[in-house]
């Protein structure tokens, strides 16, 4: 009989999401004519734009015909599509990122984890803390880490704790670290890095020779022209930072697919003899072994995103799930609760009442209002005492959603 990976038995028995819907679902059942609201995982509920749909019915028919069927496509993703990222997202901000420093994925979620595979045993890794568990979970998993202390968090790794006194804004460590993950606008807490704070990240990384693993997934839902929407804005990032990012809520892409991470040529990691290696070089050699790109239909999809009318249509799917979240605000602190972030993200984050426990005031919310959120301790020690409340839904069910929780409270 094979050995297996026992770290895998290091962590908690379930992802966090499959356990919210595993609860609902027993909710659900003994409860059959309750009208459940979810506000939990944060999955688009608008469907896609039709400058979207129109470029993919194109694409379809592409390959319907012998002269213009497509194969395997390039693993790293179709020209159109990389060149049209790397113009749009970032050369028309100032970033000098090009074409080929991009990899066209399935999604950020797996480039996030899979990214680990670049990187050598003996790592000091950073994430902070509330933090979206695929970074922790993919470095128990990949052996980074010894168990986990009571508080669920893992020997090995350095929390980052973020708190309500600095407005969830993580502190840089205080130590010397290698790798540091990083989420603006953020996945919990809806809060943004200024362009101060990110200049501070990349002022730590560059004197600390650490890199910055900068998840931009959220990036479509910034308001404040201050913000960045990319780390390359900030001068000196293109040597420590790796961007990942997602067409998932950007584009309603959550069930199609596409997302993409940018490698700098520049960017080096180390051997243990002390010889420098382009991380690039690495993950282009990680990404033709183990992917096969996209699908060709995807990526027209993807490209139509950048199009006047895709980035119209998107932009405004955007501002309604804003003004979701705007509601969902409002009527939580005119409740009286502690609210974060949703100004520049689609989530809000709330202090529960009297600092209730996080799974138990989920609990009362399903019972009493039929709305499912994320427990705030499901992102870590640091969240515990705060729910995610989604912005994902249509308007309808969170004006409903926002009633009942008012009543319930
Ligand atoms: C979330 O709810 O945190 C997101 O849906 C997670 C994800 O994008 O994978």
């Amino acid at each position: 009989m094979p050995y297996a990976n026992e770290n895998y038995l290091k962590l908690k028995a379930g992802y966090l999401f499959p356990e919210i819907a595993r609860r609902v679902k027993t909710f659900c059942e003994e409860n059959p004519d309750a009208k459940v609201i979810r506000l939990g995982i944060g999955d688009v509920t608008e469907p896609l734009p039709p400058a979207i749909t129109e470029a993919m019915r194109r694409a379809v028919e592409e390959m319907g015909q012998r002269e213009t069927f497509r194969g395997y496509g390039p693993e790293q993703g179709y020209e159109f599509l990389r060149e049209a990222i790397a113009e749009h997202d970032f050369q028309s901000r100032g970033c000098d990122i090009s074409a080929e420093e991009i990899f066209v994925s399935d999604g950020s979620k797996c480039d996030t984890g899979n990214i680990l595979e670049i990187f050598g045993p003996g790592n000091r890794i950073a994430v902070t803390d509330p933090v979206y568990p695929v970074y922790v979970d993919t470095n128990v998993m990949a052996g980074n880490t010894g168990p986990a202390n009571e508080s669920g968090e893992f020997e090995g790794l350095v929390y980052l704790k973020a708190s309500a006194a600095s407005g969830f804004n993580p502190p840089l460590p205080e130590e010397k670290v290698d790798v540091i993950y990083l989420c603006s606008p953020n996945n919990p807490t809806g809060t943004a890095l200024t362009r101060t704070q990110m200049e501070e990240w990349v002022s730590y990384a560059r004197n600390n020779g650490s890199i910055l693993l900068f998840d931009a997934a959220y990036e479509a839902f910034i308001q404040d022209p201050e913000i960045p929407h990319s780390i390359y804005e900030i001068p000196g990032a293109r040597e420590v930072a790796i961007e990942f990012r997602s067409f998932s809520k950007l584009a309603g892409f959550t069930g199609v697919r596409c997302a993409f991470t940018v490698i700098p040529s520049d960017l080096e990691a180390r051997t243990q003899d002390g010889r420098p290696v382009k991380l690039h070089a690495l993950w282009t050699r990680r990404h033709t072994t183990k992917f096969n790109g996209v699908s060709y239909i995807t990526q027209r999809g993807a490209e139509a995103v950048y199009s006047p009318e895709g980035r119209r249509q998107t932009r405004e799917i955007i501002a309604f799930y804003l003004e979701n979240a705007r509601i969902i605000r409002e009527t939580l602190q005119e409740a009286g609760l502690t609210v974060f972030g949703g100004v520049n993200a689609p989530y809000v984050w709330v202090e529960t009442p009297g600092r209730m426990p996080s799974w138990e005031f989920f609990d009362t919310l399903l019972k009493r209002a039929h709305v499912v959120c994320t427990p705030g301790s499901g992102f870590g020690a640091a969240g515990e005492g705060y729910i995610r409340v989604s912005a994902f839904n249509s308007r309808e069910n969170v004006q409903e959603a926002m009633r009942r929780v008012r009543q319930a409270l």
